[in-house]
């Protein structure tokens, strides 16, 4: 049975269609990333499964449980349904211990002192937290209040955790760790998890699985190596990673691969959805599949290299040739000048 199952949910707020009927299922014990751009609908589809906000349509259950039906008006009240949130805005308090934030909840809900202070010691403990127990929240520093944060959360054994970009709040370096141990830490007590980011890289990395938003709909829904590897539209494709981009009509096509061209160009990729010849295509690679090719071949392009930038670990060269500007990464400095470039068909998704 599904930690969490998610059916047809719409909503609107004031005037605009916030949610379009988005489905989805949590398994247990898997991390499902929901990624999509600033403004696609991330927060209100985590506040609608949270019960913080009312849906218009749809139904929602936890584990096995109906908590929300539009259909029939049915709902159980945020508190009932126990899950774990985490927010950007972590907002604990500055003023109280670590231990005070941790156990809050749990006071609320009346469990006992003895089972308060074992279940927030183990919490504390698993978390690397322990001798920070009784320092006040505000001596901590981000990393550490933002495993408060997610203490809180997980010391309720919730069935299913919610964060909603738990690490924006930190900088850039303590974020790339965060990833790390925050995925660890999700397997280790084998919670399920929807993990709300706008950052792939961030989604690829902490997920089993990822749902890619966009104005209120599931663009894609697949493994991170399926929706950075096998793009099914053209908005996935472009919104992942960083690419190149040819516009041009589609010349030929020949079972699954066309032919698209323009001035100067003409290259065979994979055809990805239904095109007939004639019509306006767009190709795209990401720009890691491109290289520098010795000399002319099939999918080679002669062209101009406008600048070589260097980027620390790798450098990145500009090439022009007519209207087509690529970029293209390598390991050394170049001149300006006439050179090559491989566009490899199986890489090259044409839509
Ligand atoms: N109370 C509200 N009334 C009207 N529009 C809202 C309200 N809250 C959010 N929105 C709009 O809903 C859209 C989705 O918001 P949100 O779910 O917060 O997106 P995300 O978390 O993906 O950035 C945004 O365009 C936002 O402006
Ligand atoms: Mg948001």
């Amino acid at each position: 049975m599904p930690d969490l199952i998610v059916e047809n949910i719409e909503k609107q707020l004031g005037t605009a269609q916030i949610l379009c009927g988005v489905s989805f299922e949590l398994q247990q014990g898997e991390v499902l990333a929901l990624l999509g751009a600033s403004g696609s609908g991330k927060t209100t589809l985590l506040r609608s499964v949270a019960g913080l906000e009312r849906p218009d349509k749809g139904k929602i259950e936890i584990r096995g449980k109906v908590v929300f039906d539009a259909a029939t008006g049915f709902e159980i009240p945020a508190e009932q349904c126990g899950l774990g949130l985490v927010f950007q805005s972590y907002a604990i308090w500055p003023h109280r211990s670590v231990f005070e934030n941790v156990a809050y909840g749990l006071r609320l809900r009346r469990v006992p002192d003895a089972e308060i202070r074992q279940r927030v010691g183990d919490v504390l403990a698993r978390l690397g937290l322990g001798h920070l127990a009784d320092r006040y929240a505000h001596q901590l520093s981000g990393g550490q209040q933002q495993r408060v944060a997610l203490a809180r959360a997980i010391v309720y054994n919730p069935p299913v955790l919610l964060l909603d970009e738990p690490l924006s709040n930190l900088d850039a370096k303590l974020r790339e760790d965060a990833r790390a141990w925050v995925r660890e830490l999700i397997k280790q007590i084998g919670n399920s998890a929807l993990y709300v980011t706008h950052d792939q890289t961030e989604a690829l990395a902490i997920a089993d699985r990822v749902l890619l938003l966009d104005r209120g709909q599931i663009q894609q829904d697949g493994t991170p190596q399926e929706i950075y590897g096998r793009p099914t539209s053209q908005f996935a494709a472009e919104f992942m990673g960083s690419n190149n981009r040819f516009d041009g009509k589609i010349a030929e096509i020949s079972a699954n691969r066309a032919r698209l061209e323009n001035h100067g160009w003409s290259l065979w990729g994979k055809l990805r959805g239904n095109k007939e010849p004639g019509a306006p295509g767009t190709g795209l690679i990401r720009v890691e599949r491109v290289r520098l090719a010795d000399g002319g071949g099939e999918n080679h392009l002669k062209m101009q290299l406008k600048s070589a930038l260097y980027l620390g670990e790798r450098w990145e060269y500009v090439l022009q040739l007519g209207e087509l500007r690529l970029r293209v990464w390598g390991e050394e400095g170049r001149a300006p000048g006439e050179c090559w470039v491989a566009i490899p068909q199986e890489e090259f998704w044409i839509f």
